[in-house]
């Protein structure tokens, strides 16, 4: 069976975009792949957050992974914090990144041109110690969106170099990008991504808004003036982004979509969405609260931790033997 990782930051509140791009390919995929997801709460401090704060956006991360289908039978679920050799490793990768190749990282080249107060040395190494959470588990195959597949292309990159320097210890591992919903935008500004931290309220739907107002915010979508239904990223980036949302939560192929619409009007497609979207959201947020309620939560991270410890600390005492910190 090949393997599949993944891990999302607890910066803030899931975006429909984060569950678009990432958590339903994670589901997608449990059946096929031996699994491991995990919620990247070191990630997270890379920008100022409050204790308080990273504790409940955790336990809301988890209570999500699990209303949106990860089943722990299948996927190992667990807290990067839980596993220590991903400090270990990240600090060996981030000595084996340069420091222009950080540089170059587009994520962090837009906080730097935005002149962003704060920037820490954490989120400019941060792609290092996603390397390392990668590499400790061999993937084959890492399901992110559009805006990771460059830190796993710097993946691939400092396992190739490692295995170069050392002898073989790696897997290569690939980025899988959904072919639907890569990259799901701001529903004011369609050409920026849809973000927990930079989109305004009305731009982004958080999985635990209201659902009634989450389909108000379809409806105030931005769209165009063409009046023509196609899909036409370009040229009506706004349309394009609904008819996306609409194809990732139904299923509905895109073409079909289309079709179905020849003739008919914007206001009726962001109906359509909008329903789609607040029937969706009710019933994740039904189960969110049925998982939170049930306490599974720990149960299911002190079983991840233990599994995932198991790979790892194989991984790190190989590494350290290779690299010459055990003497
Ligand atoms: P993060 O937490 O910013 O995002 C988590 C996942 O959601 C995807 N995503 C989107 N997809 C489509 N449309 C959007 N608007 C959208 N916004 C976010 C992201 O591409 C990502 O797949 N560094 C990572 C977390 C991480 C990680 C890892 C991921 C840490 N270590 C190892 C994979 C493997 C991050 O900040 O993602």
């Amino acid at each position: 069976m090949k393997t599949m990782l993944s891990g999302i930051k607890p910066t803030g509140r899931l975006t429909l975009g984060n569950y678009i791009g990432a958590i339903r390919e994670f589901v997608k995929y449990q059946d096929e792949y031996e699994m491991f997801i995990f919620i990247a709460n070191q990630h997270a401090l890379t920008v100022p957050i409050e204790a308080a704060e990273l504790r409940k956006n955790t336990k809301d991360l988890i209570a999500l992974y699990l209303a949106a289908g990860l089943d722990p039978e299948k996927t190992t679920i667990f807290l990067q914090s839980d596993v220590p050799a991903h400090a270990q490793l990240g600090w060996i990768m981030t000595c084996l990144s340069g420091y222009g190749e950080l540089q170059r990282m587009t994520q962090f080249k837009d906080k730097m041109a935005k002149q962003e107060t704060g920037i820490t040395a954490g989120l400019y190494t941060y792609p290092s110690l996603m390397a390392a959470d990668i590499l400790l588990y061999d993937p084959d195959y890492v399901p992110v969106g559009i805006d990771q597949k460059q830190h796993v292309e710097l993946t691939r990159n400092l396992a190739e170099r490692f295995n170069k320097r050392y002898s073989d210890t790696f897997k290569i591992p690939e980025p899988l990008v959904t072919k639907v919903g890569a990259k799901i935008y701001d529903l004011q500004n369609p050409t920026k991504k849809m973000s927990k931290s930079e989109s305004s309220p009305k731009g982004c739907i958080e999985l635990l808004d209201n659902p009634a107002q989450a389909r108000n915010k379809i409806k105030s979508a931005i769209t165009d003036s063409l009046g023509i239904i196609q899909y036409d990223p370009e040229n009506q980036p706004g349309l394009a982004n609904l008819i996306t949302i609409l194809s990732a939560l139904t299923g509905e192929s895109i073409e079909s979509i289309v079709d179905r619409y020849q003739g008919k009007g914007y206001g009726e497609l962001k109906k359509e969405t909008g329903d789609v979207v607040f029937d969706f959201l009710t019933d994740l947020q039904k189960r969110y609260k049925e998982i939170l309620d049930s306490k599974i939560v720990d149960k299911v991270l002190e079983e991840g931790a233990k599994k995932a410890n198991a790979v790892a600390n194989k991984k790190v005492a190989k590494v350290y033997r290779k690299v010459g910190l055990k003497i």
